[in-house]
């Protein structure tokens, strides 16, 4: 086990979603597996004056609520909140800065971790008040979630306001698909093994698709989601990243710039968009109303918190093309949307079929080489084959390999555990860097434009659907078919 130094984890937007269901189960799981030292301690920040005793009441019904009773051990939990601490903290408030940095006084030596989970638009002020108040060393890490800005512009500008407090080597920024146990075991298939390299590649795969698929609506986060759409909340980030480490070359080591310079290399190589190509080789849509699990179900423009005619997407297809030797020809099909028919997370690379097919076509030997990397709802690598049935006939029947390279029955990491543990360390290979990130929106900006010009609804798509009819006609027009409907 790789020792960790005594650190302060400080956590803005201590009493929002993200810190109660994702960050403080994340430590507790780390608690137990024995992974924090015992100078590790946890400060949470809020605008109410709820007090330790408050705050510890809070995430003792909401965080607690979501560790896996088999995982829930209470005397460890005990010994876990021992570590949290929390402050009432306005971040506009340079004497509530200054508060934190007396309650930090005595513990200059550690590891400063500042999670910024609050609105993008806090984050240049929050680490100007950091360095006012003294509390910016060069021993400090500061870790900001996503979206990084609302389009290449803002993005820029928060970075560079953000550079003058942080050198890059102290700046995380999350993206959390990159800590799912899942996308590191796609980097360990391919670069762990020899055999997968040479079917890498195109003359080999026919297409990629990434598909990110949720059940769920906007979850009350309408105002957020209407100023954002699914473009800037999940293709921008997780499925760029996700394409990137499908397409890159293998790095020279594992160390965090090896990686995202290849990675930087994949968003360079994308073909850009352009008003017309948006037309073809880009989707939008937005969920109707409609029945959902057996309950009748608020289409997007119901949503509270949504605008009045609002066309925002909350569901996008692209065709990614990416223009280098290795992918030249190969189309990438990202999808994302909410109100879907399933919760699933996958990439599927779909192989070419054999050249030339022995068995009749009454045997079933339709080409089914395809190899599932499956994020949600279950991680997993499945490897689809097709083989022969047992018995007198030449009959063919589709079989998976498990590649999961986890042992069974292990538990899988949540992504936020891997990725906070990764900042206690001081590894940024899974953070994305900024010349990636502005790289990023350069590639989508073209797309948003054109939406906004267009001025037009985006297409409409039944709840408890696999998204607008013209998703299915993007593929179409290349020959090919969304996996679902193979
Ligand atoms: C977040 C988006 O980044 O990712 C949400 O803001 C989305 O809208 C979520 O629901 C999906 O994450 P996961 O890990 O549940 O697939």
């Amino acid at each position: 086990m790789i020792a960790v130094d005594a650190f302060d984890l400080v956590i803005f937007g201590g009493t929002g979603d993200l810190a109660t269901r994702k960050l403080i189960p994340a430590m507790y799981h780390r608690h137990c597996a024995g992974q924090l030292p015992a100078q590790g301690r946890i400060i949470a920040l809020g605008r109410n004056d709820l007090g330790r005793d408050g705050y510890l009441d809070a995430i003792s019904g909401k965080s607690r609520a979501l560790i896996t009773e088999s995982y829930f051990d209470e005397s460890q939990w005990h010994g876990f909140i021992e570590r949290i601490d929390y402050c009432k903290l306005d971040a506009g408030s340079e004497a509530d800065f200054e508060t934190l940095a007396e309650l930090l006084r005595d513990a200059k030596e550690r590891i400063r971790i500042f999670y910024l989970s609050t609105s993008p638009d806090l984050f240049a002020g929050i680490c100007q008040r950091l360095e006012r108040s003294g509390l910016a060393q060069p021993s400090s890490r500061v870790v900001l979630e996503k979206p990084l800005g609302y389009d290449l512009k803002s993005a820029d500008e928060i970075n560079a306001c953000l550079e003058t407090v942080f050198s890059e080597q102290q700046i995380y920024r999350i993206d959390h698909y990159l800590g799912k146990e899942s996308v590191q075991n796609l980097m360990a298939l391919r670069f762990g093994n020899s055999i997968f390299e040479p079917l890498w590649r195109r003359g080999k795969i026919r297409d990629v698709q990434i598909t990110l698929a949720e059940k769920i609506g906007v979850e009350g986060r309408g105002e957020f989601y209407d100023s954002t759409g699914a473009l800037r909340d999940m293709v921008q980030n997780h499925l760029m990243q996700l394409l990137c480490i499908v397409a890159m070359e293998p790095p020279i080591t594992m160390d965090a710039d090896n990686v995202r310079d290849e990675k930087l290399k994949v968003i360079r190589s994308l073909e850009p968009f352009t008003p017309e190509s948006v037309l073809s080789d880009a989707v939008r849509g937005q969920y109707l109303g409609g029945d959902f699990d057996g309950a009748r179900i608020s289409g997007y423009l119901d949503e509270p918190g949504v605008g009045e005619g609002s066309q925002t997407e909350t569901f996008v297809a692209l065709k990614a093309k990416i223009n280098n030797w290795r992918w030249s020809g190969v189309p990438f099909y990202l999808r994302t949307g909410k109100r879907m028919h399933t919760q699933v997370s996958e990439v599927v690379i779909d192989f070419y079929s054999m050249p030339h097919d022995i068995y009749p076509a009454s045997s079933g030997s339709s080409n089914s080489n395809r190899l599932y990397i499956r994020l949600q709802p279950h991680e997993s690598i499945e490897l689809h084959l097709m083989a022969k049935q047992a018995g007198d006939q030449n009959v063919l029947k589709p079989v998976k390999l498990d590649l999961d390279l986890v042992g069974q029955g292990e538990r899988h990491l949540d992504a936020y555990e891997r990725l906070l543990m990764d900042v206690v360390r001081g590894n940024q290979t899974l953070f994305v860097r900024r010349d990636e990130l502005n790289a990023a929106w350069k590639w989508v900006e073209p797309v948003l434009n054109t939406w906004d010009a267009l001025d037009r609804p985006p297409d409409t798509y039944a709840t408890d659907s696999t998204g607008p009819a013209s998703a299915r006609e993007l593929v179409g027009r290349d020959g090919n078919r969304w996996i679902e409907d193979i």
